[in-house]
């Protein structure tokens, strides 16, 4: 009779600064045979695991039925994360189509995108196949401190090898009105072509990601509770010119259009936006249904939260978002 038994000893080592981690593992392997000498091997094995820093996060599920949320300890965690979350559909979208189109909003989400200009994702990312978009924009100069465009070219654009005529901001020379009509038609050429996906469902543009961030009061791109554009059915852009956040003349995606995404990232962080973020995912009444950021449901697509744990603070249950 041969018995054999193995005891495994592994510690990890997370290494923080470089977002690595290092396993010991130390495999003890007993051959022990009734009438004759037993014997014992170690194994020892230093592995280096690069692991996802997703497997780093504090909690991570589904939501019941508002999407994935994934809840961070630290914003430099969130920040990588996003980053291979963004790439990864870039990876995916160019295999699958050969483009990805990409729309952005304003805010701290810009600067929360930020390592994608650096290694590895500078290197790795198809930057030649992105089309850029903005899902809200404010209708002011390219060279306004307002507008996200400038924030964006600022932060990450001139940073990292995009085509320029692969670019689509707003004509910031006419009326917000205008603005939106010529937005949308801009957009209209590119589903013909093909270089937005088209939704099989509605006709609508099927960006491969939407990325939104959230207010305080629940908006998203520039659809802010009460307003009438959350009705908007027919339009694919539309326009506001009394945003009650500065600037007043904005341009934005309507809900038919977020909807029919494959992809809708949130990304939300601090504290302020606590109770929106309980309010938009938690089962607060029927009034909550009326909230921007919990409007956003995509019919086939997927909508992933990223919070830090500030925002996540009034989530009725956050460990048991799984
Ligand atoms: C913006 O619109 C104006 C008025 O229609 C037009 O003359 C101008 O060429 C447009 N600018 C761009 C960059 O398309
Ligand atoms: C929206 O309208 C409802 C009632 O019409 C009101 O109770 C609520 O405070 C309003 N929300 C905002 C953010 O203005």
């Amino acid at each position: 009779m041969l018995k054999v038994y193995v005891s495994l000893h592994t510690c990890a080592f997370i290494d923080a600064v470089l977002g690595r981690s290092f396993v010991f593992v130390s495999i003890r392997i007993f051959h022990f045979r009734p009438f004759s000498s037993s014997s014992c091997q170690t194994i020892s094995l230093l592995l280096l695991v690069s692991f996802s820093s997703s497997s780093l996060m504090a909690h991570s599920g589904i939501h019941k039925d508002r999407g994935e949320l994934r809840i961070h300890e630290s914003l430099d965690e969130l920040r990588t994360d996003l980053a291979d979350y963004i790439a990864e559909l870039s990876e995916a979208s160019v295999k699958e189509r050969g483009f990805f189109a990409i729309a952005l909003s304003g805010g701290s989400l810009i600067s929360l995108m930020g390592k994608l200009c650096e290694a590895p994702y500078i290197k790795t990312v198809d930057w030649a196949k992105w089309y850029i978009f903005w899902a809200d924009e404010r209708v002011v100069a390219k060279s306004h401190a307002d507008s996200n465009y400038k924030l964006t070219k600022d932060a990450l654009l001139s940073k990292v090898p995009i085509v320029s005529s692969h670019v689509h901001s707003i004509n910031d020379s006419i009326s917000a009105e205008e603005a939106a009509r010529e937005y949308e038609f801009v957009v209209r050429q590119l589903v013909k072509t093909r270089t937005i996906s088209v939704s099989e469902i509605n006709d609508c543009p099927k960006f491969d990601l939407i990325l939104l961030g959230m207010g305080p009061d629940g908006h998203i791109a520039s659809l802010f509770p009460n307003h009438s554009v959350l009705n908007e059915k027919d339009e694919w852009v539309t326009f506001v010119t009394n945003s009650p956040k500065p600037p007043p003349e904005r341009i934005t995606f309507t809900l038919p259009v977020i909807n029919s995404a494959s992809n809708v990232a949130i990304v939300v962080t601090g504290e302020s936006k606590a109770e929106a973020v309980h309010m938009a995912m938690d089962d607060v009444g029927p009034e909550c249904s009326k909230l921007p950021a919990r409007m956003v449901q995509p019919t086939k697509g997927k909508v992933v939260w990223f919070l830090d744990k500030q925002a996540a603070a009034k989530l009725d249950s956050p460990q048991f978002a799984v």
